[in-house]
């Protein structure tokens, strides 16, 4: 057993959680990972707000476990699903890539907020905001890590703040989960580790790519959602890395994401306007670009279409070969942690 900060505010056994990530952290594997003694994080932002909900109730009905929900907070929806979040006293609310307006409401019944970021001078701000954990990004992190790495990001946000800190990027392993402690984080989130686990969604063609993966086999760019991200290296991708932006795709994924979020069209331009006026460069243009990138997220998840399909994942890819239950994998991760730290105490003259 870990204890640490992590496992102590959340209520939960294993210093251990599956990240939040779009089309993938869905009811079935959230649940798993509670039942399994780590945190579950419920991804919404594809989500209008009657699927946040019934989301939300399919979780309690397979888990009676401490879980959270992770919401982007910039796109069309984000201020609907955290209300809804919200009235359903959701234990933990993990936002990123934004502001978080809501943190005294869920303290109000409370809740949790968790920011993610993937820059220093972002953690003090999020603390200051009243965030009560950070998810701590590096580059290796399979979507939106930003230039640091793990390895020099974690020692330094722990330097800046006392909040608990989940490790994002790069682990994989217990090994990892060691080296995070050692670096003075309190836990883990793994995402590409747990995407290759049976109760995971991801197509059967796109699992067997992550495994085939090397370390190399990513592709870090701007051009597959208009921010800086990380995709599984895939014909597509290195196209897309080849042409630059489509403008055309970029109008057919707005209008799909217009229906997917059952948007009417004023509410779409209201939104749209809304966008244009607001800060750090998430404007229509970034619209567009995240609406491609759920475009041939969908074709990758659904289809399982390798051609034509692009799938977040990170370098860790390189170091997964198997798929195991939630279950196998939390305990393994565990144990393998225990082992290393017992071994570096050893290495004590
Ligand atoms: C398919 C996929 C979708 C993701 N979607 C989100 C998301 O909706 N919100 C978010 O905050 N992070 C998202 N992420 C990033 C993960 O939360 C996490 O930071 C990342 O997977 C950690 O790096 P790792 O893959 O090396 O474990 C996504 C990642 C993947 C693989």
């Amino acid at each position: 057993m870990l204890k640490t900060k992590m496992t102590e505010l959340f209520g939960i056994q294993h210093p251990i959680m599956l990240a939040g990530m779009n089309w993938v952290t869905e009811p079935k594997l959230v649940a798993a990972v509670c039942n399994a003694g780590g945190l579950g994080m419920l991804a919404i932002a594809r989500f209008n707000p009657k699927e946040t909900k019934e989301s939300i109730k399919q979780v309690r009905d397979m888990t009676d476990k401490p879980f959270g929900v992770n919401q982007i907070l910039i796109g069309p929806g984000a201020k609907e699903n955290i209300s809804v979040a919200i009235e359903e006293k959701v234990p933990i609310i993990n936002y990123s890539l934004g502001k978080p307006w809501f943190v005294n409401d869920v303290h109000a019944y409370g809740g949790k907020v968790m920011g993610t970021i993937a820059i220093s001078k972002h953690a003090t701000k999020a603390v200051q905001m009243g965030c009560d954990a950070l998810a701590v990004t590096g580059h290796e992190a399979a979507a939106h890590g930003a230039a640091a790495t793990s390895m020099v990001l974690i020692p330094l946000v722990a330097s800046m703040v006392k909040v608990p800190l989940i490790a994002a990027g790069g682990f994989y392993n217990g090994q990892g989960l060691a080296a995070a402690l050692a670096l003075g984080a309190d836990g883990i989130s793994m995402g590409s580790r747990f995407m290759l686990t049976t109760e995971s969604i991801v197509h059967e063609n796109f699992k067997k790519l992550c495994l085939e993966a090397t370390e190399q086999d990513t592709l870090y760019s701007h051009v597959f959602d208009g921010l800086d991200g990380r995709v599984l290296k895939t014909k597509e991708a290195e196209k897309m890395m080849k042409r630059g932006f489509p403008l055309f795709d970029a109008f057919r994924g707005a209008l799909l994401v217009k229906k997917l979020l059952n948007l009417s069209f004023p509410k779409f331009m209201a939104v749209t306007i809304e966008m244009l006026r607001a800060e750090e460069g998430h404007n229509l243009w970034v619209l567009a670009r995240q609406a491609v990138g759920n475009m041939k997220h969908l074709i990758a998840l659904d289809e399982g279409d390798v051609e034509k399909g692009i799938l977040f994942a990170g370098q860790a890819c390189g170091g997964i070969t198997d798929i195991p239950t939630t279950k196998e994998l939390i305990d393994r991760v565990i144990a393998e942690a225990e082992t290393t730290l017992s071994k570096l105490n050893a290495l004590k003259a």
